[in-house]
Protein backbone atom coordinates (compact mmCIF):
# COMPACT_ATOMS: atom_id res chain seq x y z
CA UNK A 1 0.00 0.00 0.00
CA UNK A 2 1.50 3.46 -1.16
CA UNK A 3 1.77 6.25 1.66
CA UNK A 4 -1.90 8.56 0.73
CA UNK A 5 -0.90 11.75 -0.39
CA UNK A 6 -3.30 13.59 0.73
CA UNK A 7 -3.27 17.44 1.71
CA UNK A 8 -5.46 16.28 4.88
CA UNK A 9 -3.42 18.00 7.47
CA UNK A 10 -4.87 15.23 10.24
CA UNK A 11 -3.25 12.39 7.72
CA UNK A 12 -0.47 11.57 10.23
CA UNK A 13 -2.39 12.56 13.70
CA UNK A 14 -4.97 9.55 13.32
CA UNK A 15 -4.81 5.41 13.64
CA UNK A 16 -6.86 4.75 10.88
CA UNK A 17 -3.03 3.95 8.82
CA UNK A 18 -1.68 2.12 11.15
CA UNK A 19 -4.37 0.12 12.06
CA UNK A 20 -5.39 -0.46 8.50
CA UNK A 21 -1.23 -1.62 7.66
CA UNK A 22 -1.04 -3.70 11.00
CA UNK A 23 -4.53 -5.65 10.41
CA UNK A 24 -3.88 -6.38 6.75
CA UNK A 25 -3.03 -10.33 7.80
CA UNK A 26 -7.07 -10.13 8.74
CA UNK A 27 -7.88 -9.25 5.14
CA UNK A 28 -5.15 -11.69 3.54
CA UNK A 29 -6.60 -14.45 5.83
CA UNK A 30 -9.73 -14.07 4.92
CA UNK A 31 -9.06 -13.99 1.24
CA UNK A 32 -6.88 -17.22 1.33
CA UNK A 33 -9.26 -19.49 3.62
CA UNK A 34 -12.09 -18.17 0.61
CA UNK A 35 -9.64 -19.91 -1.97
CA UNK A 36 -8.99 -22.70 -0.01
CA UNK A 37 -12.30 -23.56 1.04
CA UNK A 38 -13.44 -23.26 -3.08
CA UNK A 39 -16.19 -20.22 -2.02
CA UNK A 40 -15.64 -18.52 -5.25
CA UNK A 41 -15.32 -21.86 -7.23
CA UNK A 42 -18.72 -23.04 -5.48
CA UNK A 43 -19.71 -19.25 -6.17
CA UNK A 44 -19.03 -19.70 -10.13
CA UNK A 45 -20.25 -23.28 -10.51
CA UNK A 46 -23.93 -21.74 -9.34
CA UNK A 47 -23.62 -22.57 -5.18
CA UNK A 48 -25.82 -19.08 -4.92
CA UNK A 49 -26.91 -18.92 -1.34
CA UNK A 50 -24.66 -19.01 2.38
CA UNK A 51 -26.00 -22.72 2.75
CA UNK A 52 -25.24 -23.84 -0.61
CA UNK A 53 -21.77 -22.43 -0.47
CA UNK A 54 -21.49 -23.71 3.09
CA UNK A 55 -22.50 -27.38 1.99
CA UNK A 56 -19.37 -27.77 -0.67
CA UNK A 57 -17.21 -25.91 1.49
CA UNK A 58 -18.01 -28.42 4.72
CA UNK A 59 -18.40 -25.60 6.93
CA UNK A 60 -21.26 -24.44 9.12
CA UNK A 61 -23.55 -22.02 7.28
CA UNK A 62 -23.09 -19.30 10.35
CA UNK A 63 -19.50 -19.75 9.61
CA UNK A 64 -20.18 -19.12 5.99
CA UNK A 65 -22.17 -16.08 6.13
CA UNK A 66 -19.31 -14.61 8.15
CA UNK A 67 -16.96 -15.66 5.69
CA UNK A 68 -19.32 -14.20 3.07
CA UNK A 69 -19.88 -10.75 4.36
CA UNK A 70 -15.70 -10.22 4.72
CA UNK A 71 -15.68 -10.75 1.27
CA UNK A 72 -18.57 -8.53 0.09
CA UNK A 73 -16.35 -6.07 2.72
CA UNK A 74 -13.46 -6.97 0.52
CA UNK A 75 -15.24 -6.29 -2.86
CA UNK A 76 -14.20 -9.84 -4.19
CA UNK A 77 -17.98 -11.06 -4.37
CA UNK A 78 -21.23 -8.84 -4.92
CA UNK A 79 -24.94 -9.53 -3.80
CA UNK A 80 -27.88 -9.44 -6.34
CA UNK A 81 -31.38 -10.22 -5.27
CA UNK A 82 -30.31 -12.98 -2.76
CA UNK A 83 -27.42 -14.43 -4.81
CA UNK A 84 -24.10 -14.16 -5.07
CA UNK A 85 -21.54 -13.43 -7.64
CA UNK A 86 -17.28 -12.90 -8.00
CA UNK A 87 -16.56 -9.91 -9.34
CA UNK A 88 -14.71 -10.40 -12.74
CA UNK A 89 -10.85 -10.89 -11.63
CA UNK A 90 -12.44 -13.18 -9.27
CA UNK A 91 -13.91 -14.97 -11.50
CA UNK A 92 -11.12 -15.65 -13.72
CA UNK A 93 -8.02 -16.23 -11.53
CA UNK A 94 -10.11 -17.80 -8.31
CA UNK A 95 -12.30 -20.21 -9.51
CA UNK A 96 -10.68 -23.92 -9.19
CA UNK A 97 -11.77 -25.54 -12.95
CA UNK A 98 -10.49 -22.74 -14.99
CA UNK A 99 -7.35 -22.77 -16.44
CA UNK A 100 -6.87 -19.07 -15.46
CA UNK A 101 -6.57 -20.33 -12.01
CA UNK A 102 -3.83 -19.55 -9.76
CA UNK A 103 -5.44 -19.65 -6.32
CA UNK A 104 -2.91 -22.20 -5.10
CA UNK A 105 -0.07 -20.18 -5.89
CA UNK A 106 -1.61 -17.33 -3.65
CA UNK A 107 -2.05 -20.11 -0.95
CA UNK A 108 1.78 -21.05 -1.47
CA UNK A 109 3.27 -17.66 -1.47
CA UNK A 110 1.49 -16.49 1.71
CA UNK A 111 2.87 -19.25 3.56
CA UNK A 112 5.93 -18.90 2.54
CA UNK A 113 6.50 -15.49 3.07
CA UNK A 114 8.35 -13.86 6.16
CA UNK A 115 9.96 -17.25 7.00
CA UNK A 116 6.32 -19.58 6.74
CA UNK A 117 4.89 -17.21 9.38
CA UNK A 118 7.45 -17.32 11.94
CA UNK A 119 7.62 -13.58 13.35
CA UNK A 120 10.05 -11.06 10.98
CA UNK A 121 11.75 -9.85 13.77
CA UNK A 122 13.11 -13.31 14.74
CA UNK A 123 13.94 -13.28 11.15
CA UNK A 124 15.56 -9.76 11.13
CA UNK A 125 17.18 -10.39 14.73
CA UNK A 126 18.38 -14.00 14.15
CA UNK A 127 17.30 -14.68 17.74
CA UNK A 128 16.23 -18.36 17.25
CA UNK A 129 20.18 -19.98 16.95
CA UNK A 130 18.65 -23.28 16.31
CA UNK A 131 16.45 -22.32 13.06
CA UNK A 132 19.72 -19.95 12.32
CA UNK A 133 21.40 -23.09 12.13
CA UNK A 134 19.07 -24.71 9.87
CA UNK A 135 19.01 -22.17 7.12
CA UNK A 136 19.81 -23.36 3.27
CA UNK A 137 19.23 -22.09 0.05
CA UNK A 138 15.73 -21.62 -0.18
CA UNK A 139 14.94 -23.42 -3.76
CA UNK A 140 16.82 -26.52 -2.78
CA UNK A 141 14.82 -26.70 0.45
CA UNK A 142 11.29 -25.89 -1.84
CA UNK A 143 12.34 -28.63 -4.33
CA UNK A 144 13.78 -31.11 -2.20
CA UNK A 145 10.56 -33.73 -2.57
CA UNK A 146 9.15 -34.45 -5.96
CA UNK A 147 5.88 -33.60 -4.26
CA UNK A 148 7.20 -30.24 -3.24
CA UNK A 149 8.67 -29.59 -6.34
CA UNK A 150 5.14 -30.44 -8.16
CA UNK A 151 3.27 -28.66 -6.18
CA UNK A 152 5.64 -25.72 -6.33
CA UNK A 153 5.87 -25.57 -10.29
CA UNK A 154 2.66 -26.21 -11.16
CA UNK A 155 1.52 -23.02 -9.20
CA UNK A 156 5.05 -21.20 -11.21
CA UNK A 157 2.84 -22.64 -14.74
CA UNK A 158 -0.59 -21.18 -13.16
CA UNK A 159 0.94 -17.80 -11.85
CA UNK A 160 2.89 -17.06 -15.00
CA UNK A 161 1.79 -18.42 -18.63
CA UNK A 162 -0.25 -15.18 -18.89
CA UNK A 163 2.89 -13.21 -18.44
CA UNK A 164 4.78 -15.30 -20.43
CA UNK A 165 2.61 -14.57 -23.23
CA UNK A 166 3.01 -11.08 -22.63
CA UNK A 167 6.79 -11.40 -22.87
CA UNK A 168 6.74 -13.72 -26.15
CA UNK A 169 4.65 -10.67 -27.71
CA UNK A 170 6.82 -7.77 -26.47
CA UNK A 171 10.72 -9.41 -26.39
CA UNK A 172 11.38 -10.32 -30.56
CA UNK A 173 12.36 -14.30 -29.79
CA UNK A 174 12.54 -14.31 -33.32
CA UNK A 175 16.44 -13.22 -33.38
CA UNK A 176 17.66 -16.25 -31.51
CA UNK A 177 17.71 -19.50 -32.64
CA UNK A 178 18.33 -21.49 -29.18
CA UNK A 179 17.63 -20.04 -25.99
CA UNK A 180 18.71 -21.61 -22.78
CA UNK A 181 15.99 -20.54 -20.06
CA UNK A 182 17.84 -21.36 -16.78
CA UNK A 183 15.33 -21.87 -13.87
CA UNK A 184 13.10 -21.87 -16.43
CA UNK A 185 10.53 -23.90 -13.62
CA UNK A 186 7.28 -25.23 -15.83
CA UNK A 187 8.67 -24.12 -18.57
CA UNK A 188 5.88 -21.61 -19.37
CA UNK A 189 8.48 -18.79 -20.65
CA UNK A 190 9.73 -21.00 -23.08
CA UNK A 191 5.99 -22.65 -23.96
CA UNK A 192 4.52 -19.12 -24.63
CA UNK A 193 7.69 -18.25 -26.95
CA UNK A 194 7.86 -21.02 -28.73
CA UNK A 195 4.41 -21.47 -29.63
CA UNK A 196 4.71 -17.38 -31.08
CA UNK A 197 8.08 -18.22 -32.78
CA UNK A 198 8.24 -20.66 -35.07
CA UNK A 199 11.64 -21.17 -35.74
CA UNK A 200 12.42 -20.55 -32.01
CA UNK A 201 14.14 -23.89 -29.99
CA UNK A 202 15.10 -23.74 -26.51
CA UNK A 203 16.80 -25.74 -23.59
CA UNK A 204 15.13 -25.52 -20.30
CA UNK A 205 17.34 -26.35 -17.60
CA UNK A 206 16.22 -26.62 -13.52
CA UNK A 207 16.61 -28.93 -10.38
CA UNK A 208 15.77 -32.35 -10.91
CA UNK A 209 12.79 -32.87 -9.12
CA UNK A 210 11.37 -29.58 -11.12
CA UNK A 211 12.08 -31.20 -14.75
CA UNK A 212 9.66 -34.09 -14.03
CA UNK A 213 6.92 -31.75 -13.99
CA UNK A 214 8.20 -29.49 -16.56
CA UNK A 215 8.35 -32.22 -19.23
CA UNK A 216 4.68 -33.12 -18.21
CA UNK A 217 3.90 -29.37 -19.21
CA UNK A 218 6.10 -29.07 -22.47
CA UNK A 219 4.47 -32.64 -23.43
CA UNK A 220 0.75 -31.00 -22.68
CA UNK A 221 1.89 -28.14 -25.63
CA UNK A 222 3.17 -30.87 -27.79
CA UNK A 223 6.51 -28.96 -27.86
CA UNK A 224 9.08 -31.95 -26.93
CA UNK A 225 11.05 -31.37 -30.03
CA UNK A 226 11.59 -28.39 -29.81
CA UNK A 227 11.78 -27.74 -26.30
CA UNK A 228 15.27 -29.93 -24.84
CA UNK A 229 14.89 -30.20 -21.34
CA UNK A 230 17.68 -30.80 -18.76
CA UNK A 231 18.72 -31.36 -15.11
CA UNK A 232 21.15 -28.80 -13.78
CA UNK A 233 22.79 -25.82 -11.47
CA UNK A 234 23.22 -22.75 -12.71
CA UNK A 235 26.36 -22.02 -10.35
CA UNK A 236 27.86 -25.62 -10.69
CA UNK A 237 26.51 -27.58 -14.02
CA UNK A 238 28.55 -26.37 -17.29
CA UNK A 239 26.40 -24.43 -19.66
CA UNK A 240 25.63 -25.77 -23.21
CA UNK A 241 27.17 -24.34 -26.02
CA UNK A 242 25.63 -22.46 -28.69
CA UNK A 243 22.93 -20.67 -27.34
CA UNK A 244 22.46 -16.87 -28.62
CA UNK A 245 20.12 -16.37 -25.92
CA UNK A 246 20.64 -17.30 -21.98
CA UNK A 247 17.72 -16.36 -19.46
CA UNK A 248 17.08 -16.12 -15.73
CA UNK A 249 13.53 -15.35 -15.04
CA UNK A 250 12.86 -15.14 -11.26
CA UNK A 251 15.35 -16.91 -9.37
CA UNK A 252 18.01 -14.40 -9.08
CA UNK A 253 16.14 -12.98 -6.07
CA UNK A 254 17.28 -16.05 -4.28
CA UNK A 255 20.97 -15.27 -4.15
CA UNK A 256 23.26 -12.65 -3.38
CA UNK A 257 25.54 -9.68 -5.77
CA UNK A 258 28.39 -11.81 -5.46
CA UNK A 259 26.65 -15.03 -7.09
CA UNK A 260 24.67 -13.14 -9.43
CA UNK A 261 27.74 -11.83 -10.40
CA UNK A 262 29.50 -15.45 -11.21
CA UNK A 263 26.50 -16.84 -12.78
CA UNK A 264 26.38 -13.77 -15.42
CA UNK A 265 30.41 -14.28 -16.13
CA UNK A 266 29.12 -17.99 -16.71
CA UNK A 267 26.45 -16.73 -19.06
CA UNK A 268 28.76 -14.41 -20.65
CA UNK A 269 31.63 -17.11 -21.35
CA UNK A 270 28.55 -19.60 -22.56
CA UNK A 271 27.21 -17.31 -25.47
CA UNK A 272 27.75 -17.07 -28.72
CA UNK A 273 29.33 -13.86 -29.94
CA UNK A 274 26.69 -11.38 -30.15
CA UNK A 275 24.42 -13.48 -28.08
CA UNK A 276 21.92 -12.10 -25.25
CA UNK A 277 21.96 -12.34 -21.86
CA UNK A 278 18.26 -11.50 -19.81
CA UNK A 279 17.33 -11.27 -16.67
CA UNK A 280 13.74 -10.53 -15.60
CA UNK A 281 13.35 -10.60 -11.98
CA UNK A 282 11.55 -8.52 -8.84
CA UNK A 283 13.73 -4.69 -9.27
CA UNK A 284 13.52 -1.92 -7.13
CA UNK A 285 14.07 1.55 -7.84
CA UNK A 286 16.71 3.12 -8.81
CA UNK A 287 16.64 5.59 -5.63
CA UNK A 288 14.86 2.81 -3.45
CA UNK A 289 11.58 4.23 -2.85
CA UNK A 290 9.90 1.20 -3.75
CA UNK A 291 7.87 -0.62 -5.06
CA UNK A 292 6.27 -1.57 -2.48
CA UNK A 293 5.91 -5.85 -3.50
CA UNK A 294 9.80 -5.71 -4.12
CA UNK A 295 10.78 -4.04 -1.37
CA UNK A 296 8.92 -6.78 0.52
CA UNK A 297 10.35 -9.74 -1.39
CA UNK A 298 13.51 -8.15 -0.45
CA UNK A 299 12.54 -7.80 3.41
CA UNK A 300 11.61 -11.70 2.87
CA UNK A 301 15.64 -12.41 1.80
CA UNK A 302 16.53 -12.59 5.48
CA UNK A 303 16.35 -15.73 7.49
CA UNK A 304 16.65 -15.84 10.42
CA UNK A 305 19.59 -13.33 10.54
CA UNK A 306 21.36 -14.53 6.97
CA UNK A 307 21.08 -12.93 3.48
CA UNK A 308 19.15 -15.68 1.26
CA UNK A 309 18.75 -13.32 -1.32
CA UNK A 310 18.52 -9.87 -2.45
CA UNK A 311 16.34 -7.94 -4.51
CA UNK A 312 18.42 -5.36 -6.60
CA UNK A 313 17.87 -1.90 -8.53
CA UNK A 314 17.94 -1.55 -12.14
CA UNK A 315 21.36 0.47 -11.27
CA UNK A 316 22.63 -2.53 -9.81
CA UNK A 317 21.71 -4.77 -12.37
CA UNK A 318 23.64 -2.87 -14.87
CA UNK A 319 26.44 -3.01 -12.58
CA UNK A 320 26.77 -6.83 -12.16
CA UNK A 321 25.87 -6.95 -16.42
CA UNK A 322 29.01 -4.66 -16.90
CA UNK A 323 31.07 -6.90 -14.56
CA UNK A 324 30.41 -9.79 -15.91
CA UNK A 325 31.65 -8.09 -19.59
CA UNK A 326 28.36 -7.42 -21.13
CA UNK A 327 27.66 -3.94 -23.07
CA UNK A 328 24.67 -2.29 -24.48
CA UNK A 329 22.79 -2.81 -21.17
CA UNK A 330 19.01 -2.10 -21.26
CA UNK A 331 16.84 -2.06 -18.51
CA UNK A 332 13.02 -1.64 -18.38
CA UNK A 333 9.79 -2.78 -16.82
CA UNK A 334 8.37 -6.10 -17.46
CA UNK A 335 5.46 -5.65 -15.09
CA UNK A 336 5.46 -2.28 -13.70
CA UNK A 337 5.74 -1.80 -9.92
CA UNK A 338 7.10 -5.69 -9.76
CA UNK A 339 9.33 -7.33 -12.50
CA UNK A 340 12.36 -5.79 -14.27
CA UNK A 341 13.89 -7.04 -17.46
CA UNK A 342 17.70 -6.30 -17.85
CA UNK A 343 19.40 -7.29 -21.23
CA UNK A 344 23.15 -7.14 -22.42
CA UNK A 345 25.03 -7.96 -25.20
CA UNK A 346 28.26 -10.37 -24.84
CA UNK A 347 30.95 -8.43 -27.93
CA UNK A 348 30.38 -10.01 -31.45
CA UNK A 349 33.80 -11.50 -32.50
C1 LIG B 1 10.42 -18.60 -9.09
S1 LIG B 1 10.80 -20.04 -9.98
C2 LIG B 1 10.74 -19.46 -11.62
C3 LIG B 1 10.48 -20.53 -12.65
C4 LIG B 1 10.25 -19.99 -14.06
N1 LIG B 1 11.41 -19.28 -14.57
C5 LIG B 1 9.03 -19.09 -14.10
O1 LIG B 1 9.21 -17.88 -14.03
O2 LIG B 1 7.91 -19.61 -14.15
C6 LIG B 1 12.51 -20.19 -9.70
C7 LIG B 1 13.12 -21.45 -10.30
O3 LIG B 1 14.52 -21.36 -10.15
C8 LIG B 1 15.03 -22.67 -9.96
N2 LIG B 1 16.36 -22.54 -9.38
C9 LIG B 1 16.71 -21.87 -8.25
N3 LIG B 1 18.03 -22.00 -8.03
C10 LIG B 1 18.53 -22.76 -9.04
C11 LIG B 1 19.82 -23.23 -9.36
N4 LIG B 1 20.88 -22.96 -8.58
N5 LIG B 1 19.97 -23.98 -10.48
C12 LIG B 1 18.91 -24.28 -11.26
N6 LIG B 1 17.65 -23.86 -11.01
C13 LIG B 1 17.47 -23.11 -9.91
C14 LIG B 1 13.99 -23.28 -9.02
O4 LIG B 1 14.10 -24.68 -8.99
C15 LIG B 1 12.69 -22.75 -9.63
O5 LIG B 1 12.18 -23.62 -10.59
Amino acid sequence: MAPKTTEDPTQYKKTERLNELAFAFKNSAALLAAIELGVFSAISEGAATAEAIAARAGVDPEAADRLLIVCKALDLISEKGGRYENRPDVERYLVKSLPTYFGDYLVYQAGEGFGGGKSLVENLTGSNEEEKAKVGNHYKALMATPESARRFTTAGYNASISLAHRLAKRFDFSRFKLWLDWAGGSGCYSIAACERHPGLRTIVMDQPNVIKVTKEFVAKHGLEDRIDIRPGDFLETDYPKGCDLISFITPLQGYMPDQVIDILKRTYDALEPGGTGMVIDYMLNDDKTGPLDPALMNLGGVTHGRFMGRVNSGAEFTSYFEAAGFVDIEVSWLLEHQLGRVTGKKQAR
